[in-house]
């Protein structure tokens, strides 16, 4: 389904509504506020409100309001919300500021309470710059929903990129500047992410090259390197990519807690930086669809840590950064883990005494964690402590310092970063027993005792047909009856199981990304998101994230399946188009069955 986009027509019509009321000569701040319906079920929809400055100053600062007869709001994103039908919303510091010409926009989903899809009047200060609610050009936006002339105009531009004159690129909502030396695709210049004008101008409407916030009309050229990641239908025969539309913008915007995806960056194969298809197409997807990144690498202990007291923290800086500056937030992975190449050398050959070694496993843990405070969201703090038998012992430092490792490095953690949410994180708990109970068992006894942990992070390595969803609800409520987040920190769901009785590579595995397996996997997708969301309530959700952009980039390959063939774990393909499972894990966010 195509989003149905509603535009007011406020800014033509205020001008003669303010003469009228005397008023627009005494505010400088002028804008139109669009009520916008971006996704519509049966039962409920997803909405946006879009405030774009008309005038020609800055608003600093805003609040809007509205009202439904029947509709209710169930959550919103990138705005704080009040009240309980009306409902206020108000900017969250960092989307406060809209230039001239420049647009901002939240998001919310609607539970349509039995009434229709409504179309309430949006009112505000800054709304149609009349110092006041505005309803006659709220009006004017609720009696133009229904037109296509106004459902054709709207660009939904909703990023705060800054807007400096000149021409600009809204991508799927999302302002970038257009590169001046890339000829096509995505480039990399001045240190941030641009897009070429012929790609950026190939784009459907109402999307293409803005000069002032304003849609001009796009040229058809077209971009043989452009990654675009929804410009064709899923393919209905087999394929060995399967991409095509989705029936949503971004997976980000449908809900209020954070969507997010591992990526390589610094000097790895394929990093995000890259000025490739690889690395464009990559930054185009991850700003359209996630609203966090987690280093897969390149925040382990020997990549920022390889020589005592000599952090290295240039490559990590420049993902933290970039993030930032795209309004992408960032789960930090991992302060502390055993396993093999990534323990630096120097923690590998030391000497020393329990009490010398928490000393150095502190230096480490404190010297990163206060680096990145205040910049990313959270943290995992131990990696894979436990085995089902109880602590993993091949682990340098249980050998070290036995099982207090554990909450040395959550307290060093929060004292470094008192914002940043404290997870404990590991594979194969999402079946419960025997390792889900050593996990629980640690965090009782944290909770009871006050080290500080605010989350359990389950890895989700998973299958089509392993583990049930059943064995998931469980854990899931268990860490939430214990009052601790839920994340899901690493999915992926490759279409062979190499465990399963049915895969004897190379007699009997699954060679294609079949129209049936995609859809299997679509499903289970959709499934295990769903569990997450029916378990784990708002306050205590701290994400999901897939572990890799595209499928080629999966570990799963190397890893698990030996090179021995290709794999599909992800929710994109190689060329960057969203493959069914994006739909799934969409379906699930906007509370649809999963089919
Ligand atoms: O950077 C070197 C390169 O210089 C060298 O030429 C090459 C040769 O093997 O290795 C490169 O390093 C590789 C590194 O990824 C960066 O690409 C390592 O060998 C390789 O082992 C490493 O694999 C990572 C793995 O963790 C390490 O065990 C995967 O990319 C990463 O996805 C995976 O992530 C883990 C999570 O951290 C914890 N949970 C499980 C998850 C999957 O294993």
């Amino acid at each position: 389904m195509l989003p149905i986009r509603i535009r007011s027509l406020a800014s033509s019509l205020m001008l003669g509504l303010g003469l009228a009321m005397g008023s627009v000569g005494a505010l400088a701040q002028t804008a139109d506020c669009n009520y916008i319906i971006s996704n519509d079920w049966n039962s409920g929809l997803t909405g946006a409100i879009q405030i774009t400055n008309t005038g020609s100053s800055s608003i600093d600062g805003w609040s809007v309001s509205w009202e439904y007869d029947a509709n209710r709001v169930t959550n919103a994103w990138n705005t704080q919300l009040s009240g309980d039908n009306p409902y206020t919303a108000t900017d969250m510091g960092w989307n406060g500021t809209i230039q001239p010409g420049q647009s901002v926009e939240f998001g919310f989903q609607v539970n349509k309470n039995g009434g229709g899809s409504e179309v309430p009047e949006v009112t505000g200060d800054v709304c149609s710059g009349s110092g006041g609610s505005s309803s006659a050009s709220s009006q004017a936006s609720s009696q133009l929903s229904s037109s296509s002339e106004a459902s054709s105009e709207s660009s939904s531009i909703s990023s705060s990129a800054p807007v400096t004159g000149g021409s600009q690129c809204n991508w799927y909502g999302t302002l970038y500047p257009l590169c001046e030396n890339t000829e096509s695709g995505w480039g990399w210049e001045n240190n941030e992410s641009c897009i070429a004008p012929s790609t950026c101008s190939s784009q459907p409407d109402p999307y293409g090259i803005v000069e002032g916030g304003a849609s001009s009309s796009a040229s058809s050229q077209s971009s043989s390197s452009a990654p675009a990641s929804s410009s064709s239908s899923f393919s209905s025969s087999s394929s060995s990519s399967a991409g095509g539309d989705l029936t949503f913008e971004s997976l980000r915007n449908l809900v209020d807690f954070p969507i997010g995806v591992a990526v390589p960056a610094g000097n790895e194969t394929n990093s995000i930086f890259d000025n490739d298809y690889e690395g464009n197409g990559q930054r185009g997807v991850i700003t359209q669809h996630f609203g966090q990144v987690t280093a897969g690498n390149i925040m382990k202990m020997s990549y920022l840590h390889n020589e005592r007291g000599n952090f290295t923290f240039g490559n990590a800086d420049e993902l933290v950064d970039w993030a930032i500056s795209n309004n992408v937030g960032v789960h930090g992975h991992a302060l502390v883990w055993h396993s093999d190449y990534q323990v630096p050398n120097w923690m590998q050959n030391f000497q020393g005494t329990e009490e010398e070694w928490v000393e150095a496993l502190r230096e480490h843990v404190s010297g990163v964690a206060s680096h990145f405070a205040g910049r990313v969201d959270s943290w995992d703090v131990v990696n894979e402590a436990f085995v089902d038998d109880g602590y993993r012992t091949d682990s340098i430092f249980y050998q070290n310092m036995g099982e207090r490792y554990i909450e040395e490095a959550f307290i060093a953690a929060r004292d470094a970063d008192p914002d940043a949410d404290l997870y404990y994180n590991d594979f194969s708990m999402e079946n419960g027993q025997p390792k889900f109970d050593r996990a629980m068992t640690m965090a009782e006894d944290f909770l009871q005792r006050g080290v500080p942990i605010d989350g359990i992070g389950f890895q989700f390595h998973v299958f089509i047909d392993w583990p049930s969803t059943t064995s998931m609800r469980e854990v899931f409520s268990r860490v939430v009856d214990l009052g601790l987040k839920v994340k899901i920190t690493e999915l992926d769901i490759p279409v062979n199981n190499p465990y399963g009785n049915d895969y004897s590579y190379p007699d009997n595995y699954i060679a294609e990304y079949t129209d049936d397996a995609a859809q299997r996997q679509k499903v289970r997708f959709c499934q295990i998101v769903e569990a997450y969301l029916a378990e784990v309530p708002p306050a205590q959700r701290g994400g999901v994230t897939v572990w890799g952009v595209f499928d080629s980039d999966s570990w799963l390959i190397e890893q698990t399946f030996d090179n021995n063939h290709d794999e599909w774990p992800l929710l994109f393909n190689d060329d960057f188009e969203p493959k069914p499972p994006a739909q799934g894990v969409g379906d699930a966010l906007m509370g649809m069955p999963c089919q």
